[in-house]
Formats: structure tokens, C-alpha cells, sequence
């Protein structure tokens, strides 16, 4: 018979996903449905041999240094690693893999909801139906602006960068893109490539920021990037909330520099700078880019295929980050 792996489950996975670790393995985890302190994970991690965590489960140096020695690999169900300190993890030989392609579709299709709820005005045409204060249609109420009209500038043209342009490509946009080297013609497809972050702003009408959270992309959309804008630009982040200073970006949607945002990361979340709650200029939302029913089942089943073949098969990832 073949051992059943023992594994640490941190969050509530869709049902499909439930019902494969039951069947499978023999799971660890917390009460409740919520982030739980790594105090609390810890204490039942105990004799676990891997673990399945999401964006919600920030692995630092210090917990991965106190994780127990039995853990051999870290299932992380985000195609986003950034809340995993990999160096550490890879001091302790520790195999950590995530979950790319699955969620690229309906991050993607999240990010069309951004630009256009920015473009459209949505947070404060909602807010009249909301709060009954719809008057009469008006020739020149609610005006928002044609994206089909704006060139999109990407910031990061991986996986989601090129799905995110082949959308705007059907609403007529001329897609400009930055990456440090060009990509292949395939993935371009005919989007004019920029060798710096700097010439790809000046043409960038609508900013996607699509790039991962590292140490040279932190903070990079800042006062002096913002100011290489196209006066009235809209900036779009579906990616990670600490690409943008706060700062910066909250003031350029008060002078009008920025036209308006559309945003579902946030650095510090959920917690965020209330202005963006206030400013009518915020279409907001919630880190929802991967929230799909099939999406976070085949992100659950991913993360769990990674385990199962770390811990009975061959010991071999299928998608390692370290
Ligand atoms: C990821 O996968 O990194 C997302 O941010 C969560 O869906």
C-alpha cells in the first residue's frame, strides 16, 4: 500500500479540490476559513511533509527558519510567489511551485473589467442608481472616454500581459509593451516593444501593470514615472499593489494627471489607503483577478497535482519557483 502524504491545508479550497484531499491525503489544518497566524499553522504543522498555502499565507524568513523539518515542499495555489521568501525557502531545501497559465484567462478578462470600469466612470455612475440620485439622461452627464481611441502601454508582456492585449486588440488599441528583452514575435504579436520603462510611458494612454513583485519593480510606478505620462492617462494594476507608491498615485488622481485607476491589488492588503475608497476617480476591487469558479478549481488542483507529485511520485515538481 502506498503511504498517504500528511499536508498542511491553510485556507478552504472549492469543493472538487476538498474532495482530492480527503481521498488523498491526510490533512492538517486550521479551523476556519480565514488567514491564520503562522503561530497557529505552526502548532499543527507538526510531522507534515508539504503545504498548500495561497497569497493569504506570508512566508517570511523567520517562519520558513521555524517551519518543521519534516515539511519538504511549499504548494502555493498563486501564480504570484512574492509572499514566499524563496531564498529562504531554498537555504532549507525546500521545493516551493506555484500555479501559472490556469488563472491567466480570467485575470486577464479582470483587467478588461479595470479598464473599463476606470474609462466608464462605473464607481460613480453606480453610485447614482445606489444612492437614487439618478437625474434624467444628460448629453453631457456621465462622460467617460473611448478606450478603443488610447494606446495601452503594458508593463510586463508575460502569460496575462499578452491576454490582456489580445482583448484591448479587439476594442481597437494599439498595444505598446516594455520588457527588458523583446519578446518572441508570437507573444508580441504586433505590439510595438519599448527597451525602456521610460519611452514606454510616454505613449501609454491606458498603464497595465502586469509585471511580479520583485526588488526592481517595487515602487517603480512613482512621481517621476507618473510624470512621463500622457497627461490624463489611466493606470490599470492587476498585478500586486506594491508596483505603485501610494503616494504618487493618489495624488496624480486628484491633480488629474491620472484621469483615473482601476485597481484590484493593493500594497498592505485587504487593508488599504482609504483615499482610494473616497477618490470617485478609484474603480476598486478586491484582489478578485483569479476568482472564477473553474479558475480556483484548476488553481486548487494544480497546487495539489504539485504535491502529489513532489510526495508520491517521482519527487519531481511540475511548476518549481526555487
Ligand atoms: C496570483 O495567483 O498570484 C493571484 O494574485 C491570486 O490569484
Amino acid at each position: 500500500m502506498p503511504r498517504t502524504p500528511v499536508i498542511l491545508v491553510a485556507r478552504t479550497l472549492p469543493a472538487p479540490c476538498e474532495d482530492r484531499l480527503a481521498r488523498d491525503f491526510i490533512v492538517h489544518r486550521p479551523a476556519g476559513d480565514c488567514p491564520h497566524p503562522w503561530p497557529e499553522l505552526l502548532a499543527i504543522a507538526e510531522g507534515c511533509e508539504g503545504m498548500l498555502v495561497s497569497v493569504s499565507e506570508k512566508l517570511d524568513r523567520a517562519t520558513i527558519e521555524t517551519l518543521p523539518a519534516s515539511i519538504r515542499v511549499i504548494a502555493t495555489m498563486s501564480v504570484g510567489f512574492d509572499h514566499i521568501d524563496l531564498a529562504a525557502a531554498k537555504a532549507r531545501g525546500l521545493i516551493v511551485t506555484n500555479t501559472p497559465d490556469v488563472l491567466t484567462e480570467a485575470t486577464a478578462d479582470l483587467t478588461l473589467l479595470l479598464l473599463l470600469g476606470a474609462a466608464r466612470r462605473a464607481k460613480e455612475a453606480m453610485a447614482l442608481i445606489a444612492e437614487d440620485r439618478w437625474g434624467a439622461w444628460s448629453p453631457t452627464g456621465m462622460l467617460g472616454v473611448d478606450i478603443g481611441r488610447r494606446r495601452m502601454g503594458i508593463l510586463g508582456l508575460g502569460r496575462i500581459g499578452a491576454a490582456v492585449a489580445r482583448r484591448a486588440r479587439a476594442f481597437g488599441m494599439d498595444i505598446h509593451y516594455h520588457n527588458r528583452r523583446r519578446a518572441e514575435a508570437r507573444v508580441e504579436d504586433g505590439a510595438t516593444w519599448h527597451d525602456t520603462l521610460d519611452s514606454l510611458l510616454a505613449v501609454s494612454d491606458v498603464l497595465v501593470l502586469n509585471a511580479a513583485s520583485t526588488p526592481e519593480t517595487r515602487g517603480i510606478i512613482n512621481a517621476r514615472a507618473l510624470a512621463l505620462l500622457p497627461e490624463g492617462a489611466i493606470l490599470v494594476n492587476s498585478a500586486r499593489g506594491d508596483l505603485v507608491d501610494d503616494e504618487a498615485v493618489i495624488e496624480a488622481l486628484i491633480s488629474g494627471r491620472l484621469l483615473a485607476a482601476g485597481l484590484d491589488v493593493f500594497r498592505g492588503e485587504p487593508k488599504l489607503d482609504p483615499r482610494y475608497r473616497d477618490l470617485p476617480n478609484v474603480f476598486a476591487l478586491p484582489h478578485i483577478g483569479s476568482a472564477t469558479i473553474e479558475t480556483r478549481v484548476d488553481m486548487g488542483m494544480f497546487a495539489i497535482d504539485n504535491l502529489a507529485s513532489v510526495l508520491s511520485g517521482g519527487g519531481k515538481p511540475l511548476t518549481p519557483v526555487t
